[in-house]
């Protein structure tokens, strides 16, 4: 398996094999990690994130994971930098791509990281577009592999906003796996048809399968993973709570829905949540909708049976794999 000077852009660029991999080596460098072990492989390194949108999770992953390896990490959003403004996307790469190993980019289209990844001769790596967030669904993945030990066979439920980037990476990460996809969430916001395309044979090879629904009540007994996200994503209009607010009220995760899900089952949420009021969209929100809680009720989201912050950490352990194999050439050594 050669990973070298590849970007990581999208699940599907990867074979299963490709994908186990590094599911394998993220749980090495997670115990390298906890047991001290030295990892600076890249001490003349330098790397550059470019964030069009927030982060704390994926931007904090990139820069331990990048220290841990012994490289330079430089952070840039349009703030503090001339990018977007002044200058393109495709031109700032270009400049990076002189100076840097290596480029992560988060931000809006698929096109911008896909045109990055055309433009710059270094690796580029996704850090969640508007289509697709596929170093989420890696730290998911391990997370799941490292609770249940297997991952093919389980079948993972993504409740509420069924058309988002988390999402589609699930689904794309699922049938890579082997693992059955539960897409359960309003008609309005169902995956779209040319997701489900490319996703159906993957899975149909390997053993499992993909089915798309609105109805709560069909996940019983089923799930071993319950997972949702925000129900207004990074760049949609605020205007657009109201009828979000309508159409998941129903997709809510909550204990109902847990004790409907198999008794091992777990929850997961990629981060960040709105499950209480200490944040001020949540209050604002609330001053508005009435609600005080939103995609999850905050008895799941601190059960036992929540795994988030396990997530969250395995989303650095994960990001250093991605950046070790696509930067590491054999003949260094
Ligand atoms: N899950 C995730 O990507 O979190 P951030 O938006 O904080 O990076
Ligand atoms: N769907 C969310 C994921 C955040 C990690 C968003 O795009 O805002």
């Amino acid at each position: 398996m050669n990973f070298y000077g590849k970007d990581f852009l999208r699940i599907l660029d990867f074979s299963e094999e490709e994908l186990r991999y590094m599911l394998a080596m993220a749980a090495r460098f997670k115990e390298m990690k906890k047991t001290g072990q030295n990892h600076k492989f890249f001490p003349s390194k330098n790397i550059a994130i470019l964030f069009e949108k927030t982060s704390t999770r994926t931007r904090c992953s990139f820069e331990v994971a990048g220290y841990d390896l012994g490289m330079g990490v430089t952070f840039l959003d349009p703030s503090g930098s001339q990018m977007g403004h002044k200058e393109s996307i495709a031109d700032t790469a270009r400049v990076l791509s002189r100076l840097y190993d290596g480029i992560e980019y988060r931000g809006f289209d698929q096109k911008i990281v896909d045109d990055l990844a055309k433009y710059s001769d270094v690796p580029v790596w996704n850090g969640l577009t508007d289509e697709c967030h596929p170093t989420q669904a890696l730290g998911d993945f391990l997370t799941i592999q490292e609770h249940f030990g297997e991952l093919k066979g389980l079948t993972l439920a993504f409740v509420g906003d069924t058309r988002n980037n988390v999402a589609n990476s699930l689904m794309a990460m699922s049938a890579k796996m082997g693992v059955n996809f539960i897409a359960c969430g309003p008609n309005e916001l169902r995956p779209s048809d040319k997701i489900v395309k490319k996703c159906k044979p993957i899975a149909e090879k390997n053993g499992s399968t993909i089915t798309i629904t609105s109805d709560v009540a069909s996940l019983n007994g089923k799930a071993d993973v319950i997972y949702t996200d925000v129900w207004l994503s990074l760049g949609e209009p605020q205007e657009k709570w109201g009828e979000r607010i309508e159409l998941l009220k129903p997709y809510q995760v909550n204990s109902e829905m847990m004790s409907g899900a198999k008794d091992t089952a777990i929850f997961l949420h990629c981060l960040p949540s709105f499950h209480d009021l200490n944040t001020s969209i949540a209050r604002d929100v609330n001053k508005v909708f009435g609600i005080k809680e939103m995609e999850v009720t905050n008895e799941v989201f601190e059960s036992k049976r929540s795994l988030v912050f396990e997530q969250a950490e395995n989303r650095m352990h994960t990001i250093k794999t991605v950046m070790f194999l696509t930067l590491y050439k054999k003949e260094d050594k």
